[in-house]
C-alpha cells in the first residue's frame, strides 16, 4: 500500500496506472475510517483493478461554528484499516497541498440544497462538491463510492457529475450500522453514555415511520413528519434539526406518499449532530 501526501507525487502516480489502463475504484473520505467506510473500500476493492482512498478533511465544508478543528483524525490507525481493506493508494494531502492558495472557483451547487443537510448548513455542499471535484480530476476513477447515509450528498455529486459531464460513475453503498441500528459514523465518538443509548431512536424512529407509511391507514408526509417529530423528542429529548419526508433522489416536497421516498433525521446532541435516513417506495 502506498501513502502519498502531495498532489504532485499523486498526479505522477496516477498518471502511470491510467497508463496501464486499469479500472480505478476511488474512495473520498475524511478518515477516522470505521466500518461504514470499510463497506465502501470493500466493494470498490470487488470492482476495480486499484483501489484509491482519500482521507483529507476539508475545511471548505465546514461552517464557522462546526468542528472542523475537533473532527478526529486518525491517520495510523486509518492506515491499518485500509490495509486489510486491499487499498493500494492512500491519499493523504495537507490543507495547503488542496489549497495551496485561497480559492478562484467554486462549485455553487444551485439546486437540492434548500432542504435536509443543505438549509441547515449553508455552504456545506458547495465545499463538498468543489473537494469532491478536485478529487476526481486528481484520481480520476472510473467508479466512486459514496455511502447511502449522507442521502443528499449523493444527489449532489450525481448531480454535478451529470451537470459537468464527468466520466466516472457514481455507485451507492448501503448504510452500515452498529449491532442496535445506529448508523456509523465518526462522530459518534463525542456521544456520552447516556446520549448513546438516546441515539439508536434515530434508526428505531424511522423504522416507525416506514410503518406508518406502509400501513393500511392513510397518512399524509406532513403527518409521518409529526409523527416521526414526536417520536425523537419523546424518546431522545434532544433538539431537533429536521425531520422530512421527501421524493428521492429528487428531494423534492411531497403532497402524498407515492414513489420512490426518503425519510430522513437530523439531531443535536451535547457535542454531535447525527443524521440518518431510510428509503421506501410507496405504490
Ligand atoms: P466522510 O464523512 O468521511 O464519509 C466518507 C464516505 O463514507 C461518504 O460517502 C459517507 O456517506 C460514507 N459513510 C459514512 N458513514 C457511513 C455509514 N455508516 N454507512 C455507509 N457509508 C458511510 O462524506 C465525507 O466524508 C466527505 O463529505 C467527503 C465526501 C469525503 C468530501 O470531503
Amino acid at each position: 500500500m502506498k501513502v502519498i501526501h502531495t498532489v504532485s507525487e499523486l498526479q505522477r502516480y496516477m498518471a502511470d496506472i491510467q497508463k496501464q489502463q486499469k479500472a480505478i475504484g476511488f474512495v473520498p473520505t475524511m478518515g477516522a475510517l470505521h466500518s461504514g467506510h470499510l463497506s465502501l473500500m470493500k466493494r470498490a476493492r470487488q470492482e476495480n483493478d486499484v483501489l484509491v482512498l482519500s482521507i483529507f478533511v476539508n475545511p471548505l465544508q465546514f461552517g464557522p461554528n462546526e468542528d472542523y478543528e475537533d473532527y478526529p483524525r486518525t491517520l495510523d490507525k486509518d492506515k491499518d484499516i485500509a490495509r486489510t481493506a486491499g487499498v493500494d493508494i492512500i491519499f493523504s494531502p495537507g490543507v495547503r497541498d488542496i489549497y495551496p492558495r485561497p480559492m478562484r472557483n467554486e462549485i455553487n451547487v444551485i439546486s437540492g440544497t434548500d432542504v435536509l443537510c443543505g438549509k441547515s448548513r449553508p455552504g456545506h455542499f458547495n465545499g463538498v462538491a468543489t473537494v469532491v471535484l478536485k478529487l476526481f480530476q486528481l484520481v480520476q476513477p472510473d467508479r466512486a463510492y459514496f455511502g447511502q447515509k449522507d442521502a443528499q450528498q449523493v444527489a449532489v455529486i450525481k448531480n454535478m457529475v451529470d451537470d459537468f459531464h464527468l466520466s466516472v460513475d457514481i455507485r451507492t453503498c448501503e448504510t452500515a450500522r452498529e449491532n442496535d441500528g445506529l448508523a456509523v459514523s465518526s462522530r459518534n465518538v463525542y456521544l456520552s453514555e447516556r446520549e448513546r443509548s438516546r441515539a439508536v431512536h434515530l434508526y428505531k424512529g424511522l423504522q416507525h415511520t416506514l410503518r406508518w407509511i406502509t400501513g393500511q391507514a392513510f397518512i399524509t408526509p406532513a403527518e409521518a413528519e409529526q409523527k416521526l417529530q414526536h417520536y425523537l423528542q419523546e424518546h431522545i429529548g434532544a433538539q431537533m434539526d429536521y425531520v422530512q419526508v421527501l421524493s428521492f433522489p429528487e428531494l423534492k416536497p411531497l403532497h402524498q406518499l407515492e414513489g420512490s421516498v426518503i425519510v430522513a433525521c437530523a439531531v443535536f446532541f451535547e457535542k454531535a449532530r447525527l443524521i440518518d435516513n431510510v428509503l421506501v417506495h410507496v405504490e
